[in-house]
């Protein structure tokens, strides 16, 4: 599906610390998004755009979590209700659903738990277990029961014990025991999780977050290290990914 410029209006946009829950509205028929893929936002008074991975869609709606980490993201989570803005979307390759499989689990830590939501979303069919990690309780809020409305279990995790699980998500890998493995978060959580998949024969994939410039692949400022068939190469998040083979990624 070719990315497409799209007119957007915020409809609402709700504060959860630094975390912002922002949905947005076309007059027209959006393109398809798959799980995985990204939006590459106009964000006030700023030349670069900012990618975000799509977190919900329909046909006239897309919602993303944001957290607001710098001068591109503060200035659009400061906007209100009515601005308008543009986005290029979908880009990316998303998440791949490999056929014949049914268990499997989405591991996400912070934002990162964002691009995973549409995987389980979009695959009722899937038996999906979300581990999902967040230093503490209020930072889980942002995502409302989104997970416990279309995963078949939701494992919620805090390092400080003020909700769910007391420690990280990839504790919980073993328990759960995946056919596939869905991630994004840390670079720590991804090395766990790659580790996991290794020891185990587990298939896994991972969403990359690098810093992005054009996002269309042509400026190779989001170049990710990646090992295949033995010899390490460059590739794009933004046009080979941003999603790759887990056993891939050197981390
Ligand atoms: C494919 C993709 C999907 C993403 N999806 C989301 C999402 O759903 N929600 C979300 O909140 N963020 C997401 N990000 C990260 C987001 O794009 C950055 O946080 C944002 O561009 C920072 O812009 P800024 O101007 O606010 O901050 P800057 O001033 O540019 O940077 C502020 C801080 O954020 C760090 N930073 C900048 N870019 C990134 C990045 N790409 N990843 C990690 N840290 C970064 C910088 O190192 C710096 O410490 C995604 C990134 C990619 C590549
Ligand atoms: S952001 Fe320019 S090549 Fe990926």
């Amino acid at each position: 599906m070719k990315a497409e410029k799209c007119d957007l209006t915020l409809k609402s946009i709700e504060k959860f610390g630094n975390v912002y829950r922002v949905v947005c509205e076309s007059k027209k028929k959006l393109p398809h998004m798959a799980a995985g893929q990204f939006a590459h936002i106009k964000v006030p008074n700023r030349e670069l755009r900012r990618p975000i991975c799509i977190y919900d869609n329909t046909d006239t709606t897309v919602s993303f979590i944001i957290a607001s980490v710098g001068a591109g993201t503060e200035a659009f989570t400061a906007q209100k209700p009515g601005a308008e803005f543009d986005a290029l979307l979908p880009l990316g390759n998303g998440f791949p659903i490999l056929p014949d499989v049914t268990n499997v689990a989405l591991l996400g830590g912070g934002t990162g738990c964002a691009p995973l939501l549409k995987i389980a979303k979009d695959n009722p069919s899937l038996n999906c277990t979300a581990l999902l990690g967040f230093p503490n309780a209020a930072a889980r809020e942002v995502y409302k029961d989104d997970f416990d409305k279309v995963c078949d279990r939701v494992c919620y995790c805090t390092d400080d014990g003020s909700f769910g699980y007391h420690g990280y998500p990839t504790e919980l890998l073993t328990e759960i025991a995946p056919d596939v493995l869905y991630v994004c978060g840390a670079p720590g959580m991804m090395k766990t999780a790659q580790k996991f998949c290794a020891d185990r024969g587990t298939v896994g994939f991972a969403s990359t977050e690098q810093r992005m410039g054009c996002g269309v692949g042509a400026c190779l400022v989001c170049s990710v290290r990646i090992n295949r068939d033995g010899k390490e190469k460059l590739l794009r998040a933004c046009a080979d990914g941003p999603v790759f083979a887990l056993e891939e990624l050197v981390l």
